[in-house]
Order: C-alpha cells, then sequence, then structure tokens
C-alpha cells in the first residue's frame, strides 16, 4: 500500500512499477508482512497482509459487485454467524460469498449458484486465491431448484428473484432469512407482496445510505460527492 492508501495486489516476485517509482526485484524478492519498500523516487510502501476487503477490492471482477455499505447491512441485520449454512444466487465475482465464508467460518457453508461458466470460473479462481474453502460455487441456474437444505440465509441478487421464494421457503430453517438485492424498486416491491402471500414475516425493504465526511484546514462536511443509489435490500424472515 502507498501512502495516499493505494493497494497493489502482487501476483509475481517481479520488479513493480507504478507513478511514484520502481521497486527492484530484489526488495521484493526480500521483503515479507510489515516491511517498507522503497522506490528509486524515494517513495514508500508498506507490505501488509490483505484482509477480504483489500482482497475484494484488487480481486478479478467481470460483473458490478455488491459495495461493503450493502454487504454489512445483510450481515447486520440477519445476524449471520459461525456455523451458519448460506445459499448466495448469483455469484458474479464472488464479493458477498466471500463475506459469508468469512463470517460463517470453517464450522458452516456457502453454497453460491452463478448461471454463466465464466463467471463461475472467475469466482472459484477468487475463492482460491484468498484462501477459503468453505464456499462451494455451483454453475447452475438456481431457478432450476435449490438442492440445499436446513439453510439459515438465502441471499438472491439477480433478476425476478420471488419467482423462486416457494423454494427458498421449503429450503430455510424456522427463523432463517431470505434476503433479496435489487436495483429497481419494483422489484423489491414484486417481492415484497409474493413474500407476503407465502406467509413469510418481519419483511422489510431498506436503502443504505453512506455519506463520506471530509476534514479540511477551512473545516469538516461531508464530501462533495456520493454514491446516489445501488440497490435496495428487501428482509424477509420464515417464522
Ligand atoms: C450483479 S451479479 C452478482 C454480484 C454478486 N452477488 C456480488 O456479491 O458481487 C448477478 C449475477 O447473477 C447471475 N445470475 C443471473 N440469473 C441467475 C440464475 N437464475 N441463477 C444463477 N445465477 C444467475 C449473473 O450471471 C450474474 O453473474
Amino acid at each position: 500500500m502507498d501512502k495516499r492508501g493505494k493497494k497493489y495486489f502482487l501476483k509475481e516476485e517481479k520488479e513493480f512499477q507504478s507513478d511514484l517509482g520502481i521497486i527492484d526485484e530484489k526488495q521484493i524478492k526480500d521483503s515479507s508482512v510489515g516491511d517498507t519498500l522503497i522506490t528509486h523516487l524515494n517513495h514508500e510502501f508498506k507490505v501488509i497482509k490483505p484482509n477480504i476487503n483489500d482482497f475484494i477490492d484488487l480481486m478479478d471482477r467481470r460483473c458490478s459487485i455488491l459495495v461493503k455499505k450493502d454487504i454489512g447491512s445483510v450481515l447486520a441485520h440477519t445476524g449471520l454467524g459461525s456455523g451458519n449454512n448460506v445459499v448466495d444466487a448469483g455469484t458474479g465475482a464472488g464479493a458477498i460469498a466471500l463475506n459469508f465464508a468469512n463470517v460463517v467460518g470453517s464450522k458452516g457453508m456457502v453454497y453460491s449458484y452463478e448461471i454463466r461458466e465464466d463467471f463461475a470460473e472467475i469466482a472459484k479462481k477468487n475463492i482460491e486465491t484468498f484462501g477459503l474453502n468453505n464456499i462451494i460455487i455451483k454453475n447452475k441456474d438456481i431457478k432450476e431448484g435449490i438442492n440445499e437444505k436446513n439453510i439459515d440465509l438465502i441471499f438472491l441478487d439477480l433478476p425476478k428473484p420471488y419467482e423462486i421464494f416457494e423454494d427458498v421457503y421449503e429450503s430455510l430453517n424456522l427463523g432463517a432469512w431470505l434476503v433479496v438485492y435489487a436495483p429497481y424498486i419494483d422489484q423489491a416491491e414484486l417481492a415484497f407482496r409474493v413474500a407476503k402471500k407465502l406467509h413469510f414475516q418481519n419483511i422489510d425493504i431498506i436503502e443504505v445510505l453512506e455519506r463520506g465526511i471530509e476534514v479540511k484546514t477551512q473545516g469538516t462536511r461531508p464530501k462533495t460527492r456520493m454514491i446516489g443509489h445501488t440497490g435496495y435490500l428487501f428482509f424477509a424472515r420464515k417464522l
């Protein structure tokens, strides 16, 4: 990581180049976590062990990924914990699947469905590189059926999620959560109406807005720019 907080993921122990200068191969080869590396222009870089967010920020992704404010809200709202089992669809590059696996730990399991073979392969590679072994990526259309039972959370980020709510209901444990991420409000509203008919309870739709604050010499105030919209989060519980 450089002094500006910019992160880089080195896949090979080769000479490293950036706008702050070059770090030679020897420094990189001899380095370990905690070291400071110096470029030929005298800029410092810190060697850190990537945590899950560092990794997700830099991993291979060829589709849009869920952002931290939404992922955090899903984890907090559902109270996901160690040993829980999760079904996730679609995987995309695996951002929320990685977070689920990180939280459920080695006693839990994440089954993540992805209809596209190319995305399933990217996600598998990302998971292997990060080093988690409690995620199973299934290159399968989840609308053909959910094979897993006794699930504590089913998370759907795909078009027309309400088409499989009956199937979802069957796979969930009592007290478990269904969560939908919907970019459009009409999708969230339809989800609400279908879930109500199927006797899901504790139904909620939320939108998470995050505003950064900047501290300057003149004063402290919200940043001018913010992310206007990502998606709506729909929550429903089987009770
Ligand atoms: C926006 S991306 C998912 C992002 C991901 N949830 C994350 O954590 O960043 C939506 C994915 O859903 C997949 N998808 C769409 N319909 C699907 C289905 N019926 N079954 C499985 N995957 C599906 C798409 O191929 C795409 O990769």
